[in-house]
């Protein structure tokens, strides 16, 4: 992750030609009906026009996609996959966004839910310019494990609290141009509340798709 501009919040934004990459002569093996639907619903998210935010009302959906599975089932890659296309099919003013959760997290009582605050809002602001932004939070369950888990520090609880109420405003009317995926490989793990959240839940294949809850 190093060598890219980094927001002291966590925020990374990954340039396409790195994204590129990464995915040079990379194709997935059999996910390509569950590419092309994620890949129409994104497109509706960031070229959402009145008429597409009804259908998000309609649908009660807002853009937020779960990807779960074991290693190597190629959820990273299928992000990759999904924004090349966007970038190279809907706009190019679409960018590929991270948050080094490493980063984020800070043992500092309530700082680390202020640099999640931090980064969504910093995300806002390039959205409410007219940008669309492609955000990856992978590994959700460094900080996302059940409330039940009580060992969990409360710094990292309060950070997933952030989360939730990130995830709650995320509604297309009101941030119209951000898609967010969250991945794990322990969905299981993951606490319901946040897991909930997300509009849409998919497993990786190679272990059972379905829903999660
Ligand atoms: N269905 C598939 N078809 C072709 N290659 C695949 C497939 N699934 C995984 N791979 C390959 O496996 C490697 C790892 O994929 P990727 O990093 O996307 O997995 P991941 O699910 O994100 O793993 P992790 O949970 O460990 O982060 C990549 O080189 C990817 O191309
Ligand atoms: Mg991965």
């Amino acid at each position: 992750m190093a060598g890219y501009a980094q927001e002291t919040s966590g925020l990374l934004q990954i340039p396409h030609a790195e994204i590129e990459k990464r995915i040079f002569q990379h194709k997935l093996f059999g996910l390509d009906s569950l590419q092309e639907q994620l890949f129409r619903f994104c497109k509706a998210v960031i070229t959402a026009d009145g008429s597409r935010v009804q259908d998000f009302i309609f649908y009660d959906l807002v853009p937020s996609i779960l990807l779960y599975g074991s290693p190597n089932t190629g959820k990273t890659t299928l992000c990759h996959l999904l924004f090349d296309r966007l970038k190279k099919e809907v706009t190019n003013d679409v960018n590929f966004y991270t948050i080094d959760i490493g980063n984020m997290l800070d043992p500092a009582l309530g700082q680390s839910s202020r640099n999640l605050e931090q980064a969504f809002e910093d995300l806002r602001k390039v959205c409410s310019n007219g940008s669309s932004a492609f955000l990856v939070l992978d590994e959700l369950d460094s900080f996302c494990m059940s409330r039940s888990r009580t060992q969990e520090h409360d710094a990292i609880r309060r950070a997933m609290t952030t989360l939730i109420l990130e995830l709650d405003r995320l509604h297309p009317s009101s941030t119209r141009k951000l898609v967010l995926f969250g991945i794990t490989n322990v969905h299981n793990l993951i606490d319901t509340a946040v897991v909930r959240r997300f509009s849409l839940k998919h497993g990786s294949p190679g272990i059972v798709v379905g829903e999660v809850y």
